[in-house]
């Protein structure tokens, strides 16, 4: 059985938590979209372990793949191996030929665009890796190893016109094919491997980074990430056809957070949202970033449940709402006038209507299963793992 794990909200969901529950079915874990904008944390051993590019079951032992549709930084992600190993395991990994590398051109390249679009970026690099696939100027791994690497590099700085040195581009090079040369053992083609290993009867996990709302087609466009990090990025992310995804479970938080700017109708301000970024620990796993927070909102969830054919939820961080009086959920939204059940393309102007109910004590609370049945009820998906802790022991599955 091959599963995909998509988050439903603007990220952050706890995909490396539930990944790494996961993990101990399946023999692969695999990533298809974005690159070290990416922090997924696991706890390992009472440890927090954060994931960037690394497929979070590395750390079981599992055959971790980075996939064509990612942007790779090769020095990041020779880190990361470093990392893992320190903690006593060899990582498995295979890297997609077919996959882009971040070069520290396009990380300054997102320093500077990002000065004036105000996405509120990682600065990791995505969006001008991305941009430069798509513009047919980019580097994909198996490029390292071909001799015009220089020219390649140069064409970049052209189109950008970053006026780079002839000194500059020669050590980008340089440093690229040295890393590239140190990993050229894990470098395959990744969708013939896979889709091998799937018909030899080989267990996939699909690990989705960044989530639903900020996919580049269905996110809050243009505060959105540069990738589909739907359900869809598998296909292409991969070279997986859709017959080969089994099931498609959705992870969402019991409230929602957001990172950098952008639309976010629930949002909390003041005290309140305090409190909550206080009590869920809502910092940014990779900028270390405040994060936004704000009520639940089955809007979100109904769409990314239709869009990503969800069937099963992981509901997370239940734990941080325990406590408190009544909770706050988001049922429909009035977008100028209008009630919505499905965000339209821009929800600056909707305004969300709640329902409330009385909170939850504990996880045996008949409250907390009122809250988890109004999910099931307004997403047509079944709840199937509700998660108290960011431990692998605080996990239900009903
Ligand atoms: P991801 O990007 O979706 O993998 O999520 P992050 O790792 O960026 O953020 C989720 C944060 O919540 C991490 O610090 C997790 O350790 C933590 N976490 C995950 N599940 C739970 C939970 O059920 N309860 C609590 N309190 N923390 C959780
Ligand atoms: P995980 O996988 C939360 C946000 C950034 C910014 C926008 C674009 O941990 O859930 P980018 O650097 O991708 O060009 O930034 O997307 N963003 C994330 N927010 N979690 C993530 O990943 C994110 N990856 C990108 O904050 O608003
Ligand atoms: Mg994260």
């Amino acid at each position: 059985m091959n599963l995909a794990i998509v988050g439903m909200q603007f990220g952050d969901e706890g995909k490396g938590k539930i990944v790494d529950f996961l993990s101990e079915n399946f023999d692969i874990v695999a990533r298809f979209s974005g690159g070290s904008n990416a922090g997924h944390t696991v706890v390992y051993e009472g440890n927090e372990v954060k994931f960037h590019l690394l497929p979070s079951g590395v750390l079981r032992g599992k055959i971790g793949i980075l996939g064509n549709g990612m942007v790779i930084d090769l020095k990041k992600l020779q880190r990361e191996m470093e990392m893992v190993r320190e903690l006593g395991v060899e990582p498995k990994i295979l890297i997609s030929s077919r996959a882009h590398v971040v070069t520290s051109f396009h990380r300054i390249l997102d320093e500077m665009e990002d000065e004036i679009i105000k996405i509120g970026t990682t600065k990791q690099g995505i969006g001008p890796s991305y941009a430069a696939k798509h513009t047919r100027i980019g580097i994909r791994i198996a490029d390292i190893f071909q001799g015009d690497l220089e020219k390649k590099l140069k064409l970049l700085s052209e189109i950008h016109r970053l006026e780079l040195s002839e000194e500059e581009i020669k050590k980008e090079a340089r440093e690229l094919k040295e890393t590239g040369e140190k990993m050229k053992g894990m470098v395959e083609d990744t969708e013939i491997w896979l889709n091998n290993a799937i018909d030899s009867r080989k267990s996939v996990l699909f690990e989705g980074s960044q989530a639903s709302f900020l996919d580049i087609d269905f996110g809050t466009y243009p505060y959105v990430t540069s990738s589909n990090t739907t359900v869809g990025g598998i296909v292409t992310g991969l070279g997986i056809p859709p017959s080969k995804i089994d099931k498609v479970m959705g992870i969402a938080k019991a409230y929602t957070t957001r990172v950098g700017a952008g639309p976010f109708p629930t949002e909390l301000h003041g005290e309140d949202g305090e409190k909550l970024r206080e009590r869920g620990r809502e910092y940014g796993a990779t900028t270390g970033r405040p994060r936004r927070v704000g009520h639940l909102d089955l809007v979100l969830l109904r769409y990314a449940t239709v869009i990503n054919g969800i069937q099963e939820i992981a509901l997370t961080k239940v734990d941080v709402l325990s406590g408190m009086k009544r909770v706050k959920i988001a049922i429909k939204y009035e977008c100028d006038g209008e009630k919505k059940r499905f965000p339209p393309a821009n929800i600056n102007n909707c305004k969300p209507v709640y329902e409330e109910i009385d909170g939850w004590d504990n996880i045996e609370d008949k409250n907390l299963q009122r809250f988890i049945e109004l999910i099931e009820k307004e997403t047509g998906a079944k709840v199937k793992i509700v998660s108290y802790g960011a431990s692998r022991e605080d996990t239900i599955m009903r």
